[in-house]
């Protein structure tokens, strides 16, 4: 496709969607509890740990400063809420620990794990971490624990890592490839977050990491485009300098065709060696799911709830009332059908026979409008089963997706406005 009409659908979908997150995602009526399990059935559980010993300039994750003294109490009041939610009859066969760094207090954590996984029959656990927490000794603790690790390297770059501040913090570039190195194949899969499209980051310094990372060649990689949403805009441009969309698009196809080979199957942004590996993305994949910790959202039965953000509060309310849900919102069928459309086509394709399941009408009934729009600007293919999108509507959906979290990045902005970290 032409570079400028890649620039001009690209600029009207991001707008269109903007507009729409704008007006659709917000989370205002005042709640109190999570509902019972509307379905006998075995739902996601996510985990938050909202510590950070550091602060990344891009970073609009909920998180606060870490001490031992807080982390401890917070642990403590994660074990109750995921009691509660025991006790409310969820039953859960997924866990998703994400943070911040959830391996900031590692015996905390493991206790947390091991509880999990006594009261559920857990098939998969994933967790998150930064490059300080994942020495062999560590890692080997998780052995039998935790399924995936992902870790946070950002970038293999120096002069990056640097601006970024996680130079100090973190290493090298050279230091964290050997940190990963020494404790890749103890885990059944490590995962390596990068991020793309950083002001200023030239195609070479992009090359770089794709290479680097083909060397070290963990079982997964996430590559996501750097999302500057109002809460880490200001930072980004006094640390990295301005954002630009304009090397967006040929940098993902870059990335894409770069890793087909030793990274055959795509999900999105992640990339896996393996064709049916499990990913990560609990809020894309999931219907449903269940998310206990400070600020954690919950969907369950078209409602989107969050828990109570400040930490304090938050266990005020575990000790009170067992829930810390503060808000919740309804979705109507129609946004749901988009989502789905969204989610759906992010990852390639979309069932036609599924999506008439779940919505009891056929897509081309129900988004008549939209399906002609995406065909238009030529980013979907279709035949009588299933829907799957052309190589630009490949990026047309990840910028679909990037909108739609920083759109959520609004509800935490305006949950989190009054909060000291
Ligand atoms: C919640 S963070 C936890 C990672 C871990 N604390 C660390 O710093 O290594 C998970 C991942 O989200 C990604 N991420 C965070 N903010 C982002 C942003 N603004 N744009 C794109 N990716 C982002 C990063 O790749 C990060 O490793
Ligand atoms: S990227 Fe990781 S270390 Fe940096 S602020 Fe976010 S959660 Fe904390």
């Amino acid at each position: 496709m032409r570079e400028n009409n890649v620039k001009i659908i690209t600029n009207a979908t991001s707008y269109f969607m903007h507009q729409y997150t704008k007006h659709y995602l917000h989370v205002k009526k005042p709640a109190d509890r999570l509902p019972p399990p509307p379905e006998d059935k075995e739902y996601l559980l996510y985990i938050h740990v909202p510590f950070c010993t550091m602060f990344c300039p891009y970073c609009s994750f909920n998180k606060f400063n870490y001490t031992k003294e807080a982390a401890t109490h917070y642990f403590k009041h994660l074990r109750e809420e995921i009691l509660h939610v025991k006790a409310l009859g969820y039953r859960f066969n997924y866990l998703v620990i994400g943070g911040g760094t959830p391996l900031i207090d590692e015996e905390e954590l493991i206790q947390t794990i091991e509880l999990v996984k006594k009261l559920f029959d857990i098939k998969h656990v994933s967790c998150e971490s930064d490059p300080n927490h994942i020495q062999p000794k560590t890692v080997l603790r998780l052995d039998g624990l935790v399924d995936r690790l992902s870790v946070g390297v950002q970038t293999f770059d120096d002069t990056l890592l640097k601006k970024l501040g996680r130079y100090e913090k973190f290493g090298s570039g050279e230091e964290v490839y050997r940190k990963i190195a020494s404790m890749l194949g103890i885990l059944p899969i490590t995962s390596v977050d990068l991020i793309f499209n950083f002001p200023n980051q030239s195609k070479e310094n992009l090359l770089y990491d794709i290479e680097t990372l083909t060397k070290l060649s963990p079982e997964q990689s996430s590559f996501y485009p750097l999302m500057t949403s109002s809460m880490v805009k200001s930072s980004v441009t006094k640390t990295l300098g301005k954002f630009s969309l304009t090397n967006e698009y040929e940098f993902f196809n870059i990335i894409k065709e770069s890793l087909k080979k030793s990274y055959p199957s795509r999900h999105g942004w992640s990339f896996s060696k393996e064709k049916e590996a499990i990913f990560d993305e609990y809020v894309i994949d999931n219907e449903e799911y269940v998310g206990v910790g400070s600020g954690s959202f919950s969907f369950i039965n078209n409602t989107l709830y969050h828990n109570e953000f400040a930490l304090d509060k938050y266990a005020e309310c575990i000790a009170q009332r067992k829930s810390a849900v503060v808000k919740e919102r309804t979705f109507e069928a129609n946004s749901r059908m988009y989502y789905r459309l969204m989610v759906d086509l992010f990852n390639g394709k979309l069932s036609k026979k599924k999506f008439e399941i779940m919505f009891g009408i056929k897509i081309e009934d129900a988004l008549k409008k939209e399906l002609m729009a995406l065909k238009f600007a030529k980013a979907i293919k279709e035949n009588k089963e299933s829907i799957v999108t052309t190589e630009f509507g490949d990026y047309l959906f990840l910028v679909l997706m990037k909108e739609f979290y920083m759109g959520m990045d609004r509800i935490r902005n305006e949950a989190r406005k009054n909060l000291s970290l």
